[in-house]
């Protein structure tokens, strides 16, 4: 796009903040600025900003409690055949992997990405990328297979992982098994919809959030590389749960037997405040409602014995056929917004540091892919054997909590060790 048409768009768009800055930085600097909006979509922009004035607004009156497998209730029977069904897919070779490792971690207050974060445990410290290669490794033993391997990444810390990849030698995982692809980013904007520059003279943007791994698995070449490697199941897990188990072949065995195109594994919220996604019902549909937008009166409700109502949490243990992922990579996910403090540059080109909240980030999450499925497959799990996440530097899922979990499990599961 011709300069011209850029500040047209800049005057037609009212973003009169960067027409002040371009008229008033070197030539450098507004050629940098230039370069940076022919790559902006401004119509997304607005659309961005429209989003703003949206609330998520939530009637719970039309949810209802999904329902789940429990495997402690299904006959050795049952178990025995859906855990086949699953095993064949990956003795087969049609089964992946996808990590997504492209989030910030603020909360973690570590600097550098999550996966690089060693914890304490049993009996040697291990960083998160090499607790999720030793557990694929696992699998690959029992299964005699290599199963391929994706991580999504980001822009601010792709280059980082892939070196931390190199020096750590995949922590002995296959090097030609282990795929990396980056995830989108949107722009951040200011309560009056400006875009943000920043010191640099950057437009700042920031991670789409994980529901950006369809459409970030597309545009990277990820779908068609599994395609062509006859893949026909992935699991989509995060990077921060060290007991994560990717190859979740009960999972896939139930969600076979049901016909589903997707298959997620749950656990009962521990307490109804839990910072958990909510899954739930609406209209025969399963849904997640994310902790930041739930509303008190869904965290409080009761059934008839005094149980939470909607205590099925989602922890982000999913499975998607190859098909589901190619289906919704095409469709539009709805965008998610985070009020924060961002410094910014004022139409005199002076930094500015906000005391209170100023702008918001804009993010896609992946369990909205679920609203496209007619059908999707629950499994039951529990805390101790499924879930152990490193979200926060102290208190609850912390690295001390996790330690802790990781380290009596692996003392009931002495055997498969390594
Ligand atoms: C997430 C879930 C929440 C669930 C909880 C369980 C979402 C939107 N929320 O919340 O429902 O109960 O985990 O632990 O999924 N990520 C990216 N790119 C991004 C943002 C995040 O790859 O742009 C990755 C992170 O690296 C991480 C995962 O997504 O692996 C979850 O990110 P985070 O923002 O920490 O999610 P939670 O708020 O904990």
């Amino acid at each position: 796009m011709e300069e011209n048409e850029i500040l047209e768009e800049l005057r037609e768009y009212k973003q009169p903040r960067l027409l002040d800055i371009l008229n008033k930085v070197d030539i450098n600097k507004r050629e940098k600025l230039i370069k940076q909006l022919s790559q902006i979509n401004l119509k997304e922009i607005e659309k961005l900003y429209e989003n703003i004035k949206e609330t998520a607004d939530v009637d719970v009156g039309e949810l209802k409690p999904v329902k789940s497998v429990n495997p402690d209730k299904l006959s050795k029977e049952e178990f025995d055949e859906y855990e086949e069904l699953g095993a064949n897919v990956v003795k087969n070779n049609k089964f992946a992997v996808v990590i997504m490792a492209g989030g910030e971690g603020t909360r973690l207050g570590f600097n550098g990405p999550k996966g690089t974060f060693k914890i304490d445990v049993e009996p040697k410290p291990k960083y998160l990328f090499e607790i999720m290669a030793d557990s694929i490794a696992r699998a690959n033993k029992k299964y005699g297979v290599t199963i391929p391997w994706y991580i999504m990444t980001s822009n601010k810390n792709n280059e980082q992982i892939v070196n931390f990849f190199e020096e750590h030698s995949y922590f002995g995982y296959p090097k030609e098994y282990v795929g990396f692809f980056e995830q989108g980013e949107l722009p951040l904007i200011t309560e009056d919809g400006q875009l943000i520059v920043d010191e640099d003279y950057n437009i700042r943007k920031a991670a789409d959030g994980n529901g950006s791994v369809f459409k970030s698995m597309r545009d990277r070449g990820v779908i068609e590389d599994m395609k062509a490697k006859g893949i026909e199941w992935v699991y989509i897990g995060q990077i921060d749960n060290v007991l994560l188990k990717m190859v979740d072949t009960l999972l896939m065995g139930v969600a076979i037997k049901e016909k589903s195109e997707i298959g997620t594994r749950s656990i009962l919220k521990a307490f109804p405040k839990e910072k958990v996604g909510t899954l739930c019902l609406k209209n025969g549909k399963v849904k997640v409602i994310e902790y930041s937008e739930i509303p008190e009166e869904m965290i409080e409700a009761k059934n008839e014995n005094g149980e939470m109502l909607f205590g099925e949490s989602n922890i982000t243990c999913n499975l998607f056929s190859l098909n589901a992922i190619d289906k919704i990579s095409k469709e539009n996910l709805p965008y998610h917004k985070a009020h924060k403090k961002y410094e910014y540059m004022d139409e005199n080109c002076k930094m500015v540091e906000p005391s209170e909240p100023n702008a918001y980030k804009f993010e896609y999450f992946i369990f909205d892919s679920f609203e496209f499925f007619s059908q999707i497959s629950i499994v039951r799990g529990k805390r101790e054997e499924d879930f152990a996440p490193v979200k926060n530097k102290d208190g609850v899922d912390s690295p001390e909590t996790a330690i802790k979990l990781y380290n009596e499990y692996w003392r009931r599961h002495e055997d498969g060790r390594m």
